[in-house]
């Protein structure tokens, strides 16, 4: 397994302008914002919501569609504390934290740069001793508050894939090496959130479980880790935004005999997009003891049973919409039509199933003789693809509008199509335009989006 070199340098600056366009063009809102915010929280506003979905059904799509050996599960949130007693969460699901003395501000002891001095009032040996905090979000089940209501927000989706192994195993048909799959919410109630979506408190996963005969384990942990870091570059990251970092010993689970981390460059420096562990047998033996039940698999060609390894490939899907988005924004100067000067375009060159829009409709002008004819070519573009429909503003600013939410395709009706029958079609990329007839729309459409 390689590491990328560190060609490219991380882009401070990149953050604010993603971050800005982020809440100008609609992808994501501070939650409660009308009520000033509410900690680290964030809304996906209407191009944000079809962004995330679309990472979701990509990942999806290859973990799941494009394979053989991998099922579906949708598990609960609400969780009853045995799986938590049994995962090892309720014990060692923890962070140190520290409280300095001074601001009263609290930070999580192993990302303070330097452990005897506050960053936030710089103040020295003001801390606390460090105390282990847990991480997961904790309520009460049914009417009555107390012991024995007592329920979790999962803080993973994998604990509901180990706790079903036996379910799918024997309704699914599929026999080691398989795997389930799952996209969901967690909640972990990080003491230190920050770096817009990259860590919040409610976030979305997306996990799939690999179980294997043990002796196949270190073979299927290298093809995961190729396999999902070519995903993130099949779907637009430049190669040499993304590595794959393999874990030292000392930061390795107890029950993980290889963990690598796929990183991008992120603006502050590289960090986490997913984990890939081999985790052993270390939870299906755990919930086979705590449950009384047995989780294990008996293969009648050989007679042999055995307690199945696990491979488990763990992405965020918050996290991975923020990645392709900095990794997706561009500008560049391009020629102002009549004048010599140029201006700045800012473009996002998302990949296009990634991509919020896949197509967007513009009557030249919003006369309503063009506005009949692109409402019929919204209409015969919209069982295929995502569209968007503007016809406010000149068109030139509503270009620039498509493409800072990283539309591949404009079309645009204009008075020849009432003689011609056919639109303009604007390449989000090159600018290029193609005339197309309206009847090949579609057909011309499908290839070049890649879909
Ligand atoms: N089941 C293993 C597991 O949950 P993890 O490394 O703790 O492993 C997997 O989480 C991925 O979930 C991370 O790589 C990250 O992308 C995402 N993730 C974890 N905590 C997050 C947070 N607080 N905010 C956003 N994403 C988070």
């Amino acid at each position: 397994m390689s590491e990328a070199p560190a060609t490219v340098a991380p882009d401070p600056a990149l953050f604010d302008k993603v971050v800005n366009l982020c809440k100008r063009r609609g992808f994501v809102f501070p939650s409660a914002e009308i009520y000033g915010g509410f900690r680290s929280t964030y809304d996906y506003g209407p191009v944000g919501v079809l962004l995330l979905r679309n990472v979701k059904d990509a990942w999806w799509r290859s973990m799941v569609q494009l394979r053989h050996d991998v099922v579906g599960l949708d598990a609960a949130i609400l969780s009853p504390p045995a799986i938590w007693e049994a995962s090892g969460h309720l014990k060692n699901f923890t962070d140190p934290l520290v409280d300095c003395r001074v601001c009263r501000e609290r930070f999580r002891l192993d990302h303070l740069d330097d452990a005897e001095v506050c960053p936030n009032c710089k103040s020295e040996h003001s801390f606390t001793e460090a105390r282990q905090f847990n991480l997961m979000f904790r309520t009460y089940a049914g009417p009555v508050e107390g012991a024995g209501a007592e329920v979790y927000l999962r803080p993973e989706t994998a604990q509901g894939m180990f706790v079903n192994f036996r379910n799918v195993l024997e309704t699914s048909r599929r026999r080691p090496p398989f795997g389930i799959a799952q996209v969901g919410k967690s909640f972990r109630n990080e003491i230190t959130t920050g770096n817009f979506v990259f860590r919040t408190r409610e976030f979305e996963q997306m996990e799939m479980e690999f179980f294997v005969p043990p002796v196949e384990s270190a073979k299927w942990y290298e093809y995961w880790c190729a396999e999902r870091l070519s995903w993130y570059v099949d779907h637009g990251i430049p190669a040499d935004e993304l590595r794959l970092r393999a874990h030292d010993e000392d930061e390795l689970s107890h029950y993980s005999s290889a963990t690598s981390d796929v990183e991008y460059l992120f603006p502050w420096g590289w960090d986490e997009l997913e984990g890939i562990a081999n985790r052993g047998d270390f939870d299906l033996t755990q919930h086979a003891n705590h449950s009384g039940e047995k989780l294990d698999y008996f293969d009648q060609a050989t007679g042999e049973r055995y307690v199945p390894h696990v491979v488990e490939p763990a992405a965020g899907a918050t996290r991975t919409a923020m990645a392709f988005l900095l990794a997706a924004y561009d500008e560049e100067e391009v020629a102002r039509e009549g004048q010599g000067k140029g201006e700045v375009r800012t473009v996002l060159r998302l990949h296009p199933r990634i991509a919020p829009y896949k197509v967007a409709v513009l009557p030249l002008s919003k006369k309503p003789e063009l506005q009949a004819p692109a409402l019929e070519v919204l209409g015969l573009l919209q069982p295929h693809f995502m569209c968007d429909y503007d016809e406010t503003q000149a068109i030139g600013r509503r270009y620039r509008r498509q493409d800072e939410l990283g539309t591949p395709f404009c079309v645009t009706v204009d008075f020849d199509t009432l003689d011609d029958g056919a639109v303009t079609v604007r390449d989000r990329d090159s600018m290029a335009q193609d005339r197309v007839p309206i009847e090949d729309l579609v057909e011309h459409l499908r290839p070049r989006l890649g879909l």
